[in-house]
């Protein structure tokens, strides 16, 4: 990456349903720990995104101010980070449609998430969940961001930045936008479906079951838990022996993130025991590390006005950066503008 570019980190997350313990483990929580004087911090609710596929227009902007109070709860501190909606920048916008005409047609249909949503239905799905990866580059270069904090779903999305990045430059003969870093790190960069070991734990399947939300009680987080999709083999004493468990392993791997140790010091503990023994210490630590963060949810969800003064506060901090980089970007590609 050129070395021109000050460090910048950007992340969004959709509004589009409850968050569930795999966004909170792949994604929030890593963010506040890349706030810090050396560099700027912008972290974004990405309503733009979710309406690629239909949203109740009531239920989107409660799930913005979720999405929001989510972020600061997990420690986000919007006087240190710029904490905003997507569309109140309308130059995320603008630079996507820039961006697709830079970008191929061919890179948006071979990317796995567009043929997973829209599936044999790809003829009748919206135009703009095709164009979806068009918008997440312009989210990412509208603040010439450097590094890109996500869980590893997003890979696939993150090369075709860099590739749009990378094209634009030479299009142009120029070195106006960098190369992002994608930061894909930890323990769990993929938590998986508690009924389903090789599908990624999501807010849009169907069964509540499969996930823990980030609005889950108590009662639910260690029900959950309780009743997830295992087998009936004693626990090995280190991962190697998790290798065809893909339920077993999972299990132990949000163990591992909750509690901030390795897989393989913590299952010598549970050697030769069954899930019978595993399932409530991992409940008791699931309840312990997620219920007050879902109580400061809670909390800051009290207040939607504040929620929504933040936001718009953060809104006029995040254009003021992007709105030099994509006039910049007009510059170059031949755009009259009156000064
Ligand atoms: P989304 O909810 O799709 O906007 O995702 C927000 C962030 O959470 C992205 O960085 C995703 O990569 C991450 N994420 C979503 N689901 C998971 C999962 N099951 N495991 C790890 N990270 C995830
Ligand atoms: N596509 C991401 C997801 O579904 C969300 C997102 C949109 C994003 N724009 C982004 C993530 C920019 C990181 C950077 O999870």
């Amino acid at each position: 990456m050129s070395a021109t570019f000050k460090p910048r980190v950007f992340s969004g997350i959709q509004p589009s349903g409850g968050l569930t313990l795999g966004n909170y483990l792949g994604a929030l929580r890593r963010f506040a720990g890349f706030q810090g004087t050396d560099r700027e911090t912008i972290y974004c609710v990405v309503d733009l995104h979710a309406i690629t596929v239909w949203q109740d227009p009531e239920k989107l902007r409660h799930n913005t101010r979720e999405v929001a109070a989510a972020f600061m709860a997990s420690g986000v501190d919007p006087r240190q980070s710029i904490l905003f909606n997507q569309s109140q920048v309308a130059q995320h916008a603008e630079l996507a449609w820039l961006f697709n005409c830079v970008a191929r047609l061919g890179w948006m249909e071979r990317m796995t998430q567009f043929k997973d949503k829209g599936g044999a239905n790809a003829e009748r799905v919206s135009l703009g969940l095709l164009a979806y990866p068009s918008l997440m580059a312009a989210d990412i270069l509208a603040y010439h961001a450097t590094h890109v904090p996500v869980g590893e779903d997003q890979k696939q999305h993150l090369e075709l930045t860099r590739d749009v990045a990378a094209k634009f430059n030479h299009d142009y003969g120029t070195e106006f936008f960098p190369i992002t870093e994608p930061l894909i790190e930890g323990t769990a960069t993929r938590v998986m479906s508690l009924r389903d070991g090789s599908k990624k734990m999501s807010k849009s399947d169907p069964s509540d079951a499969s996930r823990i939300n980030l609005t889950d009680d108590a009662d639910q987080i260690a029900q959950k838990i309780r009743k997830a999709r295992t087998d009936a083999d004693p626990l090995p004493g280190s991962m190697d022996g998790l290798k065809d468990r893909p339920e077993a392993r999972n299990l132990v791997n949000i163990y591992a993130a909750l509690s901030g140790e390795t897989a393989d010091r913590i299952l010598p503990r549970f050697e030769g025991q069954g899930f019978g023994a595993f399932k409530p210490a991992l409940a008791e630590l699931a309840v312990s590390v997620m219920t007050p963060i879902t109580a400061e949810m809670n909390r800051i969800m009290a207040d939607p006005a504040e929620i929504d003064r933040i936001l718009g506060d953060g809104a006029e901090r995040a254009a003021a950066i992007a709105r030099p980089i994509v006039e910049g970007t007009k510059e170059i590609m031949g755009m009259i503008r009156s000064r």
